[in-house]
């Protein structure tokens, strides 16, 4: 399993001394998506790229993805957020937004969404697909309590993708939740100490799950000769969650 935080990289071609970045451009160089066995975990193999990404402080946010979704008609959107889990058994990506937002509205309208990663540095793509569901609340409670008190005042303050009248709207709304919650307000100097008071999870911000139905692993090749390995799985509702046929893989042309 991936989980964000550990090793995230926080400058841009900061290596560390002795690490060195993978480049698959030599096509005589084998990796992991070159040889005529594919790895059996997709996800597994994922997660190892995430950190890797991390490891090696290639960008910012190694775990940032383009995350795509559809109104009820059908017309696609797509945002980058953070991907806070990879799970790879049963196999899902774990991420958190605010769920009246448009992409939260989008989920709710459809159900599905398709996510990209990028990593520039590493030549490498991965691509997800398939039903999205709302991670349990005692999951969603559990990470919101662990971020910083002045995001969880953001969280109230903001109803994320709405028009508000100025940037000045939006700060008194900040400064309303703090007051609320007994807090300081972010920013200011009483805000350097330690605010150790309870802030809830506000009802409409929590987690998703994207469940994996199709993974694609892309690694540069020379003279755009890739390597593109797809995993497809079948996947069936159970309650809540789902149940995940084993993965069978192919290989793609570039
Ligand atoms: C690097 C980066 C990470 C982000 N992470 C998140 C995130 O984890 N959750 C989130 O709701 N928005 C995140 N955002 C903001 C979203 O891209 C987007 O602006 C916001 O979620 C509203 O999108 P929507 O109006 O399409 O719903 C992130 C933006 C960037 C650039």
């Amino acid at each position: 399993m991936y989980r964000a935080g550990a090793g995230a990289a926080s400058r841009i071609s900061n290596l560390p001394d002795g690490a060195r970045i993978p480049y698959h451009g030599d096509m005589s160089t084998p990796h992991e998506l070159s040889g005529p066995n594919p790895p059996a975990d997709p996800l597994a193999l994922l997660a190892r790229w995430i950190a890797e990404a991390g490891t090696l402080r290639v960008q910012p946010n190694p775990n940032a993805m383009v995350l795509a979704t559809c109104d009820a008609d059908g017309r696609p959107s797509a945002r980058v957020v953070l991907c806070k889990d990879v799970t790879s058994e049963p196999g899902y990506l774990t991420f958190y937004t605010n769920y009246q937002s448009r992409k939260g509205r989008e989920l709710q309208a459809r159900g599905r969404a398709a996510a990209v990663f990028h990593w520039d540095a590493l030549h490498r793509q991965a691509r997800i697909e398939g039903p999205v569901v709302k991670a349990p609340s005692h999951e969603s409670d559990a990470y919101f309590a662990s971020r910083p008190w002045p995001s969880r005042i953001g969280a109230w303050a903001s109803a994320q993708s709405q028009v508000t009248d100025s940037r000045a709207a939006l700060e008194r709304s900040l400064a309303a939740a703090a007051v609320r919650f007994g807090a300081p307000l972010p920013g200011s100097p009483e805000a350097e100490g330690l605010f150790t008071g309870t802030i809830p999870r506000p009802p409409h911000w929590g987690g998703y799950r994207l469940w994996a139905e199709a993974i694609e692993l892309w690694v540069e090749g020379a003279a755009r000769l890739h390597d593109r390995l797809l995993w497809t799985r079948r996947l069936s509702p159970s309650g809540e969650t789902f149940h995940g046929e084993p993965w069978s893989v192919r290989r793609l042309q570039p």
